[in-house]
């Protein structure tokens, strides 16, 4: 399918690991000029996609809590490819307990994972959308997670701040309706990755030491439970999605919440 997305300028923060790292890819196979905007390894995993797939691309060292930070990424990134047309918000922290129950974690645990996850996207939809106002196009989707929808123990400040993550696209997605702006929500459910690991690690050592499997068994042991397609996730799953959302053929689309998690949490 012909996504149509050749020389448009998309960011991706997050974007030098994990899911944010293949939809940085993602976009680049299709030709696009991707910005990967990261705490750490930006330059890094720009210039490696600038070689793989022979476009344009830019690293830019942010961290995406700070306003004035995120201000020069976009004008940097602007100054260098163009105008932003995507935006991906992939950049994300869990707290590293966990929180089952509740108590586990301290009121004190709560707040840099609200600031990176909840403060960080707030700080992007506000630099990026008065020019995707003005020029009456653009995408933006937010990486939320399965966490968001169901009230996941595991660690409640990151599930909350994932429900935020739905409800600002929804938010968001009304308002710049009439702009031509369209924003959603896509929701991975279980994708091996440094920020998984850290989660489900801390998950896995409160099992009794008598009855303690390997992580590897007792994760595989997990999926096979609750995924009805009985896999892991890929990060090159969540990546086509986006991709796709962020074409102008899913240009009917906007304010939706699109899972892509084998099946764990179905909805209508
Ligand atoms: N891995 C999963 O199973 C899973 C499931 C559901 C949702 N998600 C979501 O997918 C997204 C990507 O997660 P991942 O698993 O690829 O994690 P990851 O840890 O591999 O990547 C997260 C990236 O965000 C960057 N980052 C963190 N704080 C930042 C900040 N303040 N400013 C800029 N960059 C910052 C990190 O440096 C890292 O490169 C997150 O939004 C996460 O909540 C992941």
């Amino acid at each position: 399918m012909e996504l149509g997305l050749r020389n448009h300028v998309a960011v991706v923060t997050g974007g030098a690991s994990g899911i944010g790292r293949a939809i940085a890819a993602g976009f680049a196979a299709e030709g696009a000029q991707v910005a990967v905007w990261d705490l750490a390894g930006a330059a890094p995993a720009a210039a490696e996609l600038g070689r793989e797939f022979a476009t344009p691309t830019r690293g830019v060292a942010v961290d995406v809590t700070q306003a004035g930070a995120v201000a020069q990424a976009l004008a940097e990134t602007q100054r260098n490819l163009g105008p932003v047309e995507h935006v991906v918000h992939a950049a994300a922290i869990g707290s590293g307990k966990f929180g089952f129950p509740f108590l586990n974690l301290a009121p004190a645990d709560w707040p840099r994972v609200l600031e990176v996850n909840i403060m960080g996207m707030v700080q992007v939809a506000h630099a990026v959308a008065p020019g995707m106002i003005e020029r009456r196009v653009g995408t933006m989707v937010f990486i939320a997670s399965v966490a968001g929808q169901i009230g996941s123990q595991t660690d409640p400040p990151y599930s909350a701040s994932k429900a935020a993550n739905i409800n600002y696209a929804q938010c968001l997605a009304k308002d710049l309706a009439p702009h031509g702006v369209r924003v959603n929500t896509v929701c991975p459910g279980m994708v091996q990755t440094p920020l998984n690991r850290d989660v489900w690690r801390a998950w896995h050592d409160q099992q009794p030491a008598d009855q303690r499997q390997t992580y590897e068994a007792w994760a595989q042991a997990k999926i096979d439970n609750v995924i009805p397609l009985r896999k892991w996730q890929q990060p090159q799953d969540v990546a086509d999605m986006v991709v796709f959302l962020s074409s102008a053929r899913a240009a009917q689309v906007t304010g939706q919440t699109i899972n892509v998690d084998g099946g764990f949490v179905m909805h209508w």
